[in-house]
């Protein structure tokens, strides 16, 4: 498997996590509530796959490896897929200090959430566009063959780490949740 096909694979999993939260704004929208499980369990989901799993191997161990190689040529484009990272880490704590609020039935609490929903939804599925179709191969090209298998290497040591802590099969598990809470 190609290096990249790994990420565009993980990627597949953070969409489908994306289109549960599509479904949440469009009812929180018409006024219909999903339950706070829902976004508690869509806070996990993102923090712990889309964040600690796969932005990391991203950020610190891709992008660091590239920018290196590099020298600076690449600052504009990978400081941009960095700040869409940081955005979206902010988007979830913001969703995730309004999921009490929102339960009450706030509707300031309600309005934050939707705020913070819609804006992650947005930025994250475009960030994930540019990945697929910009980025990824561009490192594809730059990278040779000897770079790409130390970093796979890389990445399958860190995955193994954070398996220890959480197996890979309790994201199906939370997608799956996320599914039933949004289509009860
Ligand atoms: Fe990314
Ligand atoms: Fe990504």
């Amino acid at each position: 498997m190609k290096l990249t096909e790994r990420l565009v694979k993980e990627h597949v999993r953070i969409l489908r996590g994306i289109k549960f939260l599509s479904l949440a704004r469009d009812k929180i929208e018409r006024n219909q509530h999903p339950p706070k499980q829902f976004f508690e369990t869509a806070v996990l989901f993102f923090r712990n796959y889309a964040d600690k799993y796969h932005h990391f191997k991203e950020e610190y161990l891709m992008f660091g490896f590239l920018a290196q190689k590099k020298a600076g040529q690449l600052d504009l484009e990978i400081g941009a897929l960095r700040h869409q990272h940081e955005r979206g880490r902010e988007f979830i704590s913001r969703l995730e200090r309004s999921i009490n609020g929102y339960a009450m039935g706030n509707e300031i609490a309600v309005t934050s959430l939707l705020e913070n929903l819609s804006a992650f939804i947005s930025v994250l599925g475009h960030h994930i566009h540019m990945e697929d179709v910009i980025f990824f191969p561009l490192v594809e090209k730059e990278l040779s063959q000897a770079e790409k298998t130390s970093l796979m290497d890389q990445f399958v040591r860190e995955e193994a780490r954070l398996d220890q802590s959480n197996p890979a099969q309790i994201y199906d598990a939370l997608l799956a949740k996320m599914e039933k809470l949004i289509t009860l």
